[in-house]
């Protein structure tokens, strides 16, 4: 009898941030109940951070040169990139050997696109390469045509960039716009290109229907793949709700929130979330505490603990009948939940299209990287949201936020919104359905990687 073939094996190895981890273990997930074997590659102070890690697949450990702390332990930014590159290249490259020799044998690394790096190893080992951008395609072809410099930065006059529509300065990732203020950041970002002519495949976190004419002009740049939305099937998938998911491993506050939730109205709560990393100084706080209390709205509003003292004082007593602040939610699930009616966001790449994949429509407020190029897509291009105008400071008007969630919740506007919110949750949910555009990429990828390993 002929031997079984062994699955293929890939390493899937995200930059260590939520942002870039949540959408990378999700494919990961995808790809295993395809029949592919996946383990995850991270550094041990990330693997200790995030709780996400005990339930899913097996995980390796490398080391960024600091494994007792994260990058704000290095005494710079370039500090932390040099270092992470020398010390992640000879960790990976021993990880490798290791899992090579032990019966393991790596076929495929998948890895986040701003660790260009990795490229040099996988060629070492005449390993498959597929790189993993976390962002929207039209904010991965700014960044190409930076990296190529077809965009002269800092972006002053309106830009055109092939497959978007016009765009103004405002409406440019952060460090475009102002790469002063952030000098390590548009170096990694536009180095993403540097190599992309050797990598074998190119998998970008977005949909076909989504981005269309974007992902086409890539298309004939480089192999590239749209593979998302990368967020939890089960609930894209209709197969269970939050509120009968009794598996779904919560966090004691994330009880609570569901709780708060299955107490609402359908369709009657506000949600507001600033992701993983956004920094709100004490201005923008108020301005977004006085927007959400004045909308006289239920809210659900996720404060990170290292956020906290910035909130009004008086806020949490004043507003404690009609709404709740905790530090961390499991957001897939309140998002999915039918209680929302609106998504407060600052327009991170996960948080826009898992809002868009449940159909919530958005109130986006901007405050750094990408989700300018975000925001500028939900309200004009994709028109399932309003912006609240941000000036180049950051600096926006509570007042403004109040008149955007009650447009959206109870506003003319807000008719057109919901109806356009429904389309592209249906778009979202058909490309991950079996046949569907980004499922059939991803089984393209598979059936190459089945190939190798036959
Ligand atoms: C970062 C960047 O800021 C973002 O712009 C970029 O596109 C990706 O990397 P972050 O700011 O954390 O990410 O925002 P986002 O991309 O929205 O990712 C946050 C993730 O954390 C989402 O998957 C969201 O579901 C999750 N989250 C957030 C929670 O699970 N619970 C929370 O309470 C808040």
């Amino acid at each position: 009898m002929e031997p079984k073939p062994r699955p293929p094996h890939c390493l899937v190895f995200p930059y260590t941030m939520q942002g870039h981890i949540n959408p990378m273990q999700n494919f990961s997930k995808n790809l295993v109940s395809k029949g592919i074997k996946v383990t995850f590659v991270t550094t041990k102070f990330c693997l200790n951070s995030f709780q996400q890690f005990s339930d899913s697949m097996p995980v390796e450990i490398i080391s960024d040169g600091f494994d007792d702390g994260d990058y704000a332990s290095a005494e710079s930014q370039e500090a932390y990139w040099s270092k992470f590159k020398r010390a992640g290249s000879e960790t990976l490259t021993k990880l490798i050997e290791k899992l090579n020799s032990t019966g393991f044998t790596v076929d495929c690394i998948i890895y986040d696109a701003l660790m260009s790096w990795v490229l040099d190893v996988v060629k070492s080992f005449k390993l498959v390469a597929a790189v993993f951008f976390t962002q929207s395609c039209a904010v991965d072809n700014i960044y190409y045509h930076v990296g190529k410099g077809l965009i002269e930065v800092p972006v002053e006059n309106r830009v055109s960039v092939p497959g978007l529509p016009v765009l103004e300065p405002l409406d440019m990732p952060s460090f475009v716009q102002n790469p002063g203020a952030y000098p390590v950041a548009l170096d990694v970002t536009a180095d993403q290109f540097s190599d992309i002519d050797k990598v074998d495949w190119v998998l970008c976190n977005t949909f076909y229907e989504l981005e269309e004419e974007v992902i086409q002009w890539m298309s004939k740049q480089m192999r590239f793949r749209a593979i998302g939305p990368a967020i939890p099937l089960k609930y894209l998938h209709n197969e269970i709700t939050p509120e009968d998911d009794t598996d779904n491993g919560f966090k004691p506050e994330t009880d609570s929130c569901m709780n708060w939730l299955n107490k609402q109205q359908d369709h009657s709560m506000v949600y507001v979330s600033f992701g993983s990393l956004a920094e709100l100084d004490a201005g923008q706080m108020q301005e977004l505490a006085s927007g959400i209390k004045e909308s006289k709205k239920p809210f659900l509003w996720v404060v990170r603990a290292s956020e906290e003292a910035k909130l009004p004082k008086g806020f949490l007593e004043e507003t404690s009948a009609k709404g709740m602040v905790v530090p961390w939610c499991s957001q897939v699930e309140v998002l999915a939940h039918k209680a929302l009616g609106c998504f407060v966001t600052h327009c991170g790449w996960n948080s826009t299209l898992e809002a868009l994949s449940f159909g919530v429509p958005m109130v986006a407020i901007p405050v750094w990287s990408d989700q300018y190029t975000n925001a500028k897509f939900v309200a004009d291009v994709w028109k399932m949201g309003l912006k609240v105008d941000v000036d180049e400071k950051g600096a926006f008007k509570g007042e403004m936020v109040q008149h955007c969630i009650r447009q959206v919740m109870d506003g003319e506007k807000g008719k057109e919104i919901e109806t356009n919110s429904r389309r592209w949750m249906e778009m979202a949910r058909e490309a991950v359905k079996e046949g569907g555009s980004s499922d059939s990429s991803i089984n393209e990828f598979v059936a190459s990687l089945n190939q190798l390993s036959n």
